[in-house]
């Protein structure tokens, strides 16, 4: 098996009313975690890269850790430029083997938007590489751009029809109310996601893969370990875990989880630390973190997204 992408994936997420991971990568213990919990779960998966991952682990380092990953359990799996914020970041990744990619020129007025889109589709297709763009904008940071919840925008569905018939994108990450990061929502408030606006552009692209980002849901339990053993995660809120298996259900087909694994990473490593101040061997507390993200990643897989068994 060597790595596909997302076209099938996602047709048959479509129809079955479930949604495939996206998971964030940076290093050889998170890949192993995801691609073991999803080995033992026959499950479809996508790793995602970001920019910030490239210039933290090397381009080719992890193009080798997730053949390695692929060689190693024999899945569909898809190797996703996360946030590609340019053409040539895009054109980078698709010259260097991944199978899809992201452009992100969500902050640019529409039309610039569908330009870039539509120069990164055209070089993509030529490759056999698909891409997801964005309309809206989420609250956060990834990489350097942080976007204030001011700043933010829900997707207009007025826009999506003519925005995907002019640059022919594959998916599209739309803006309904996720964020990026462990601060997602208001302490005290109660979070709901706009699936009116999910509906809306739904019914304008009938069969059509949406893509939903910032959706980690920050288990409290893990923000109380942090907080226990050293840390101050106070007033860490995600996305409620039922809201993103009923966006799961309809046409979103691709859910984004980044910041729980780093939760049950650093949880882990904090907790172990405290407890074993002598040690200093890294593979005695990454080994238990690579197990926390292997356990994180087999609840997202079974309990939010519902692709256990469909690889
Ligand atoms: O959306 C952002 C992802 O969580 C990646 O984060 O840019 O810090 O690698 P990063
Ligand atoms: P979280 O920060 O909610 O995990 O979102 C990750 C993401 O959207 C990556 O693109
Ligand atoms: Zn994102």
């Amino acid at each position: 098996m060597a790595l596909v992408t997302t076209k099938d994936m996602f047709a048959k997420a479509y129809d079955g009313g479930y949604a495939i991971g996206a998971f964030n990568v940076n290093n050889m213990e998170i890949v192993q975690g995801i691609t073991e919990a999803a080995m033992d779960l026959n499950a479809p998966l996508i790793l995602q890269v970001s920019k910030g991952a490239r210039a933290y682990a090397n381009h080719t380092y992890l193009m080798k850790l997730v053949e390695a990953a692929v060689e190693e359990t024999g899945l569909p799996i898809a190797l996703h430029l996360d946030h590609g914020d340019s053409f040539e970041t895009c054109k980078s990744c698709i010259d260097g083997g991944f199978t899809s990619v992201m452009i992100d020129a969500s902050s640019k007025p529409f039309a610039e938007n569908i330009e870039i889109t539509r120069k990164v589709v055209e070089y993509a297709h030529d490759k056999g590489v698909v891409v997801e763009a964005e309309l809206g904008t989420l609250a956060g940071v990834e990489d350097e751009v942080n976007v204030s919840a001011e700043d933010s925008s829900y997707t207009k569905p007025e826009e999506v029809e003519e925005f995907v018939e002019k640059t022919g994108c594959d998916s599209l990450a739309i803006a309904i109310g996720t964020s990026h990061g462990a601060y997602k929502f208001k302490p005290g408030t109660k979070p709901q996601l706009r699936f009116d606006v999910l509906e809306e552009v739904s019914k304008r692209l009938p069969g059509f893969p949406i893509v939903l980002h910032g959706s980690s849901s920050v288990p409290q339990e893990f923000v109380e370990k942090i907080n226990k053993f050293g840390g101050n995660m106070a007033g860490a809120v995600g996305v409620p875990e039922d809201q993103l298996r009923h966006a799961a259900s309809l046409s979103v087909c691709k859910i984004n989880i980044d910041s729980d694994l780093r939760l049950a990473m650093t949880a882990s490593i904090r907790e172990y630390m405290a407890e074993h101040p002598d040690h200093f061997d890294p593979r005695q507390y990454l080994k238990p973190a690579r197990q926390a993200i292997k356990d994180m990643v087999a609840h997202k897989i079974v309990d939010v997204l519902g692709c256990n068994g469909k690889a």
